[in-house]
């Protein structure tokens, strides 16, 4: 098969469209023939040589994936050959061919075609095993996501709007608060000129729960913007690692911090988190009320252009990475 290889470390003229073995499905495992893949944030650092794949996960860039079911390895029940998929994956996404374990497969649901699939996976295990699962948002609350504009961010105010909760979020420009806000957000705050805490404190008084990718840097304003009670979860670390927390201010609001990632969990903690999404999520996608934002189809062959539309920002929702 043809995959997307890394050359070495560096900048995205190192990613390779070439030729390497077929991945071969272990017991529990099917091969799937990818349709589209889909470019997350942790594949630049992983381009660069700061993000590992776990181990025992592909070499192969690539988080999550759609495509069909051309083999099932030993012990697979129910799924066929033919089945139309879209996985969460370790690694392995970009490219034609990929094993995945079958518990980590999802239908394509409702009337999302299977190219779009691709970029449902990653975003909706992210937000619901930590919006809902950890952070037990519900109706009512106050869900404040940053980065509204980005993959995760634009199906997070989806998810929130569909469980009845207000959501607020923040973006770097006025345009992209706007489709925010088009997509459902209530209350669209610009970090660039605005002070978020401010901002959530008047118009909605405090966060029950917050979604943050940008961690050291909004640790302790994200403390000041929970709601007594609040859940503070941290996905991201695009702000660094390291910050300073008032374990006072926690303690009197009674609130809480947890920070995780996805990738690294065994995977029957990541099939218990597909179970969860395939029940519980998966028939607001059927209903239409989130849907996949799709900001750009780029051929997998180009993956690294794809690479560089990221990393220069401005993008909505989610890039695609096509096979064919
Ligand atoms: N822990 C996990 O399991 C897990 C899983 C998936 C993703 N993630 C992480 O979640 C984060 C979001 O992922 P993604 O796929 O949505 O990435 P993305 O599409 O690249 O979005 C990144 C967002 O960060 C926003 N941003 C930049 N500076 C900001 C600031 N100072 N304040 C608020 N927002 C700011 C950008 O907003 P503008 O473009 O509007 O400036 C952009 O929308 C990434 O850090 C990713 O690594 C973690």
């Amino acid at each position: 098969m043809r995959a997307i290889m890394i050359r070495e470390p560096g900048g995205p003229e190192n990613l390779e469209w070439t030729e390497v073995p077929d991945p071969v499905p272990g017991p529990g495992e099917v091969l799937l023939d990818v349709a589209a893949s889909a470019v997350n944030r942790a594949d630049l650092l992983q381009r660069q040589g700061h993000y590992p794949p776990p181990p025992g996960a592909s070499e192969i860039l690539g988080l999550e994936c759609s495509g069909t079911i051309a083999e099932l390895g030993e012990g697979v029940t129910g799924w066929q050959v033919g089945d139309e998929v879209c996985a969460l994956l370790a690694g392995g996404g970009y490219a034609e061919k990929v094993a995945v374990p079958a518990v980590q497969l999802l239908p394509v649901p409702g009337e999302v075609k299977l190219l779009a699939a691709a970029g449902l996976p990653e975003v909706a295990c992210t937000v619901w095993s930590n919006v809902v699962m950890h952070a037990g948002l519900g109706e009512g609350d106050v869900l404040l996501v940053h980065g509204g504009a980005g993959g995760i961010g634009t199906h997070a105010i989806q998810v929130g709007k569909a469980l009845g909760a207000t959501v607020a979020v923040t973006a770097g420009t006025g345009d992209r608060l706007e489709r925010c806000r088009q997509l459902g957000a209530d209350i669209v705050i610009n970090y660039r000129e605005q002070d978020f805490v401010a901002e959530l404190r008047k118009e909605a008084g405090g966060a029950d729960v917050i979604l943050d990718n940008m961690g050291a840097k909004y640790l302790g304003k994200n403390v000041d913007a929970l709601a007594t009670g609040g859940r503070l979860v941290v996905i991201g670390m695009q702000g660094g690692v390291k910050g300073e927390l008032n374990i006072g201010k926690l303690l009197t609001k009674r609130a809480s911090i947890a920070a995780t990632g996805l990738r690294g969990r065994p995977v029957e903690e990541k099939g218990e988190i597909v179970a969860a999404v395939r029940e519980q999520l998966w028939p607001l996608v059927e209903r239409g009320s989130v849907r996949p934002v799709i900001d750009q189809v780029v051929s997998l062959g180009k993956a690294a252009d794809a690479h560089r539309r990221l990393e220069e920002g401005g993008v909505f929702g989610k890039v695609l990475l096509a096979v064919s």
